[in-house]
């Protein structure tokens, strides 16, 4: 395809990855490792990019590559995982972007995935593609020198010192179960966990190798950053746990990490850490930020695909100024389970795409929308519901980054 500027918008092929991969090293300010590179290369696909080209020169791309995460209710929906994604700074602000993401999602919808996600380098790029922030994490710092746990916390114990090497099959057995009960979380390909356990120095941010704490339900993965003499960090990359036990017991061998001044962690809303101290205020908010973003590509299959709190039948209408993923749905729920099917009835909720992408994982609330007047319903008695049904038991979390 040719854009009315005389860009060519194309596949990518085996002599283009030079190039793309230098035009994203210079968007995002960091190299590519050779081992990063291989990895996209599985990940995508070598002739699956798409690609814009101005004469010689490959001024933009994008890639996507199969993804299945986890919906509210526990169903393993389809998705596409958009990702390292630029145009060049010679090039910005000329409609690149938009052209590549015309092409991509007209392919991403050929293929019947419900979802697509992403991550967002900034907020506001992606709304009008229909994307809307659908995780949310904190990142804390504990000060483990003042932190007790609560006299009601439970010890359950259970928790082992192992070796990385040693307990891939457990870590990974531990994640695929967290996966499936928590909306948000992604199947995560074996060469993503190859990556991980590796464990290069140019993986670690300054950071020790890495050390697990292993309990049945649950792993710790830490490094050490910083010395004595400015204070020694236990910061987790990664923390799952599939029961508050092992939750409470991987905490409780956290905090007995003494020689450690803070622990830093990210945290989904609601983890129940600063209830298990007797100082909810040592766990210190350092920052919140949004991680997956969703844009839903199929309504009547996302909408169905997920559980709900509370039943439902309304009409609703989804605008989508981008693609054809809106109109007007009638959304019947009972016991959980949603049946959405296309309606000429009026509606009595409505709702642009990307709002209602932020709402699906039930990391957002409707009535929050609706007070920024982004979602309008017609009576406060349908919000209420619309609310509630939309709310998900367990915080909406994303696996791995992407
Ligand atoms: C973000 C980036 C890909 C945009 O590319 P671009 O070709 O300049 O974007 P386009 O000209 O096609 O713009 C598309 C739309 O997004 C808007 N937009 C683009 N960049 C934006 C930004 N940083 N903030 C807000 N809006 C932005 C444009 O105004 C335009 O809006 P409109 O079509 O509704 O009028 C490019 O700036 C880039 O490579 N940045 C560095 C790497 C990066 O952040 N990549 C994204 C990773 S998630």
């Amino acid at each position: 395809m040719t854009t009315d500027t005389g860009i060519i918008v194309r596949t990518a092929g085996e002599q283009d990855w030079s190039n793309l991969l230098l035009l994203d090293e210079v968007g995002f300010g960091t190299p590519y490792t050779p081992e990063a590179i291989g990895m996209w290369r599985e990940l995508v696909g070598v002739d699956r990019p798409i690609i814009a080209i101005d004469g010689e020169a490959v001024v933009g791309v994008t890639m996507d590559f199969p993804m299945t995460v986890t919906v509210p209710g526990g169903a393993a929906v389809r998705a596409a995982g958009i990702t390292a994604v630029s145009v060049s700074p010679t090039h910005r602000r000329r409609g690149i972007l938009r052209s590549l993401y015309t092409e991509q999602h007209r392919r991403i919808r050929a293929t019947g995935a419900a979802l697509s996600v992403l991550t967002a380098s900034e907020g506001g790029i992606y709304g009008r593609f229909g994307y809307g922030p659908a995780t949310i994490v904190s990142s804390v710092s504990i000060d483990r020198r003042f932190a007790a746990p609560h006299p009601k916390a439970p010890d359950p114990g259970g928790v082992r010192i192992v070796r990385p090497a040693d307990s891939r099959t457990a870590i990974t057995d531990v994640y695929d179960r967290w996966q499936r009960a928590t909306p948000g979380a992604q199947v995560r390909p074996d060469v993503l966990w190859d990556q991980l356990f590796v464990d290069r120095e140019s993986d670690r941010d300054g950071g020790t190798s890495l050390f697990v704490l292993l309990h049945d339900d649950g792993y710790a993965l830490y490094r050490r950053v910083g010395g004595e003499d400015d204070g020694m960090v236990a910061r987790i990359q990664e923390m799952r746990a599939v029961t508050d036990d092992a939750h409470a017991a991987l905490w409780r061998a956290l905090l007995g990490l003494d020689l450690m001044r803070s622990i830093e962690t990210t945290l989904a809303p609601w983890d129940p850490l600063p209830q298990l101290l007797t100082d909810s205020r040592l766990v210190r908010t350092r920052s919140r930020h949004d991680e997956l973003w969703v844009r839903i590509m199929d309504t009547p299959a996302a909408l169905e695909a997920r559980t709900y709190q509370c039943d439902l039948d309304l009409v609703l209408q989804v605008d989508d100024g981008f693609l054809d993923a809106g109109g007007c749905f009638r959304l019947v729920v009972r016991d959980g389970r949603a049946k959405c099917t296309p309606t000429d009835d009026s509606p009595q909720v409505v709702v642009d795409l990307d709002a209602l992408g932020s709402l699906y994982l039930g990391a957002h609330r409707a009535r929050t929308f609706a007070a920024a007047h982004r979602l309008w319903a017609d009576t406060s008695e349908t919000l209420r519901v619309v609310d509630h049904a939309f709310d998900s038991d367990r915080s909406a979390q994303m696996g791995w980054p992407f």
